[in-house]
């Protein structure tokens, strides 16, 4: 049973390493050396990523992958991807091996915009709002001049700011609605600071109206931040080909490409299913997120929010057939980043950003939204072809045979074996018995 402590984050690193060790593990051996054996071997690096977060006292891998021979706008991609799931980056290298021979991915930004928002109550008169708010909009911006001033040089900055009433959902609750273009950051920092600036020059402005009564002058801001929904900050990937063209082991091409729109369409009509093929979606989307040191929450909540933007959770891919040509796309929303934050501090999320040649933040969102329908399509076509376990559990394969302790010789007999044999966990376990007592 866990103790509560006091003033834990003052402790040394050793410190809390031993308060874990005794006070939260039945091993305090076995931990101390666990969480060590996972530093750094070079301290300046483990330093680093201490001061990444409060609290760090070791590190947690995941295995840092790259994917290659993604054609993407006739350019040629080795992708990088964070990810535990034994199986998405055999996948996603499949799949982009197999769209290399047909002409590859093409790709487009369909737009860049973020948003963040003001959110406040003000329960007067409505049009006296309106009035302060089209004689406080230039202060306002004005206001935010020194925060923007380095992001407009460069072609971004604030792109508009509106007043909205949304007293229909909460009484007396309006926004100021305001949209950024960020370039290549992700720019959750600079929006935040130009709202917090936005929120503060609004209460001092609304204080000074001569046309608000006493009480209308206090305009309560409940609060001030970006939002995680960018429905236009949209990019577009998409894969062609003539049916016949289509050759997938087993299965004449026509019947392939009609099953896999079927399939395609059954996710957009039915939530439980657009759920399952929206995670495989983001299976390739957010191995790509995490290795460029990308907010892989945010990136999420976002697409789920865009997945259900008609009123229906439903796919984020789609797929036709028309004239014989079999066409497959995604339309996503990625806010992400390729300067700032991680990208030039995390050494792995540094070498991601030089093995992609340094995209720029329109680049990287047609990366990921190619990853994601990458992913997406190796999984549809396992699905009405051979199934998904054939080859999902032919990659788990090993985790098993860990699992089981077996030794190098023994993975290497038993990898072989299962080459022309269904891999379960059933079998596995009974072929490792099997030449454990040989
Ligand atoms: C598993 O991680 C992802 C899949 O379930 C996706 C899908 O069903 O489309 C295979």
């Amino acid at each position: 049973m866990n103790t509560p402590v006091e003033g834990f984050s003052k402790l040394t690193k050793t410190q809390k390493i031993d308060w874990i060790a005794t006070n939260c593990t039945t091993d305090p051996k076995a931990t101390k050396q666990l969480l060590e054996q996972y530093w750094n071997t070079d301290p300046r690096v483990q330093k680093l990523h201490d001061e990444f977060i409060e609290n760090t006292v070791s590190n947690y891998y995941l295995p840092f992958a790259v994917a290659p021979n993604f054609k993407i706008n006739n350019e040629l991609y080795a992708v990088p991807m964070a990810i535990e799931e034994s199986s998405v980056v055999a996948a996603a290298s499949k799949a982009a091996k197999f769209w290399l021979e047909r002409g590859g991915f093409k790709a487009e930004i369909i737009g860049t915009e973020k948003v963040g928002q003001i959110h406040f109550i003000y329960k007067g008169d409505k049009q006296k709002l309106s009035d302060f708010f089209t004689s406080a909009k230039p202060e306002l911006l004005q206001s935010v001049a020194t925060i923007t001033q380095r992001m407009e040089k460069r072609g971004g900055g604030i792109k508009n700011l509106e007043l909205r009433d949304l007293t229909d959902k909460i009484e007396g609750y309006h926004q100021l609605h305001c949209t950024f273009e960020t370039l290549d950051a992700m720019g959750a920092n600079f929006i935040n600071s130009c709202l917090e600036q936005f929120a503060k020059t609004l209460k001092e402005l609304a204080l000074d109206f001569d046309g608000f009564t006493e009480e209308e002058k206090n305009i309560e801001v409940v609060m001030s931040i970006l939002s995680n929904y960018v429905p236009d900050c949209l990019v577009k990937a998409e894969v062609s080909c003539p049916i016949s063209e289509l050759g997938i082991a087993d299965m004449p091409a026509e019947e392939f490409a009609e099953k896999f729109v079927q399939a395609v369409n059954i996710a957009k009509a039915e939530p439980y299913r657009a759920v399952t093929h929206n995670k495989g979606i983001m299976n390739g989307i957010d191995a790509v997120v995490l290795a460029t040191g990308n907010d892989f929450r945010a990136v999420e909540a976002g697409v789920h929010a865009y997945a259900a933007k008609d009123g229906q959770y439903s796919s984020l891919t789609h797929a036709k057939i028309e004239d014989g040509i079999f066409t497959f796309w995604i339309e996503v929303p990625l806010a992400l980043g390729t300067v700032g934050g991680l990208t030039t501090l995390h050494p792995m999320v540094k070498l991601a950003l030089e093995i992609l040649q340094h995209p720029s933040a329109k680049e990287l969102m047609q990366i990921v939204a190619v990853a994601g329908l990458a992913q997406n399509f190796a999984a549809v076509r396992s699905l009405v072809t051979t199934g998904i376990q054939k080859g999902h559990m032919k990659m788990h394969l090993l985790n098993m045979l860990n699992q089981l302790g077996a030794t190098e010789a023994e993975k290497q007999e038993l990898v072989t074996y299962f080459k022309d044999q269904t891999v379960t966990n059933a079998s596995v376990k009974e072929a490792y018995e099997r030449i454990k007592s040989n």
